[in-house]
C-alpha cells in the first residue's frame, strides 16, 4: 500500500496505515462476510481514525457489502491485498520458497491459471488499471515493496 501511495503520489503513511487495518474484524466476521469491515468501521470511528481510511476498508469488501468504490485508496487496497495472496502462492511454489525467485512475469502467468491459487479473485487484481497502474507494472511493485519486508513475511 506504502508502495502504490508513492507510486500515485498519495499518502504512504495514510495507505500504509489502511493496509494495515484492513482486516481488523477479521476473526470475528470470518463465518459472516456481509459484516466485514463494519465492525472495523465501528472500532475506527470511535478511535477517531480518518474516514478515507475506513471507508476503504469497507470498499475492500464491497461486493458482499454492497458499496461502490470511488477513491484510488478504495481500489489500491483492494487490488493490492489481491495481488498479495497471488505473490505469496506463486513464492511458494518454487524450492527456495523466496519472493526474490518470483518474477513479474510469473505472476501474470499464475493468474491465468484458473486452479492455481483459485481463491484469490483474479477481477480485483486487474482493478489496478482502474487507477492507470498496468497489470505488469503492478505485479512488479508488488514484488519489489514485499521484497523489501520479505524477513518480516518469512519468504
Ligand atoms: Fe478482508
Amino acid at each position: 500500500m506504502r508502495a502504490m501511495a508513492e507510486r500515485l503520489g498519495h499518502d504512504p503513511e495514510l495507505w500504509g496505515i489502511a493496509g494495515l487495518l484492513h482486516d481488523l474484524d477479521y476473526e470475528e466476521t470470518k463465518d459472516q462476510p456481509s459484516q466485514h469491515g463494519l465492525k472495523t468501521e465501528e472500532i475506527l470511528k470511535e478511535k477517531g481514525v480518518n474516514p478515507e481510511v475506513i471507508e476503504a476498508i469497507k470498499a475492500h469488501n464491497a461486493e458482499a457489502l454492497g458499496i461502490q468504490r470511488k477513491t484510488d485508496l478504495d481500489i489500491a487496497i483492494t487490488c493490492s491485498e489481491c495481488i498479495t495472496g497471488m505473490v505469496v502462492a506463486t513464492a511458494l511454489v518454487y524450492p527456495d520458497k523466496k519472493i526474490s525467485s518470483v518474477k513479474a512475469s510469473s505472476i501474470i502467468k499464475r493468474m491465468k491459471q484458473k486452479e492455481f491459487a483459485r481463491n484469490v479473485n483474479r477481477d480485483l487484481i486487474r482493478k489496478c488499471e482502474e487507477i492507470h497502474v498496468p497489470l505488469e507494472e503492478f505485479a512488479e511493485l508488488s514484488l519489489k515493496a514485499m521484497g523489501r519486508i520479505s524477513d518480516q513475511l518469512g519468504l
